[in-house]
């Protein structure tokens, strides 16, 4: 039986760290929360959409391996430098998140973070 596929996850918090290892497939947001790490802010924590792509709290800096936005929101976001919705990234390679630090709800935009997709994303 193959071995199952998982890419390593670093996540960069405030205070450290911390690697996880994924199995190929999964949700970001889950992963993060089965780690005891969250993508959410003090309001957030409590009221979200549960990874559904509706209230964009969940946002996290990706801060290498940036796969191709796959939701609307992320897609407009990349204009404005807003964090990309983890419960909308499916890891399928090595990725190194920031989560937001002191993010209430969404999480301030940053200049410095704009790009523009390419097309065919
Ligand atoms: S959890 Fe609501 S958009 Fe991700």
């Amino acid at each position: 039986m193959a071995e199952p596929i998982t890419h390593t996850v670093n996540v960069i918090t405030a205070e450290q760290t911390i690697t996880l290892h994924v199995a190929e497939g999964e949700n970001l947001r889950r992963a993060l929360l089965a780690a005891g790490l969250t993508p959410y802010g003090t309001l957030s924590r409590r009221a979200n959409c549960g990874g559904r792509g509706l209230c964009a709290t969940c946002g996290v800096w990706v801060e290498a391996n940036v796969p191709a936005p796959q939701h609307w929101h992320d897609r407009i976001g990349a204009a404005f430098g807003y964090p990309r919705l983890s419960c909308q990234i499916t890891v399928r390679a090595p990725l190194t998140v920031r989560l937001v630090p002191n993010k209430i709800m969404w999480g301030k935009p940053e200049k410095a973070r704009r790009y523009r997709p390419k097309p065919a994303e």
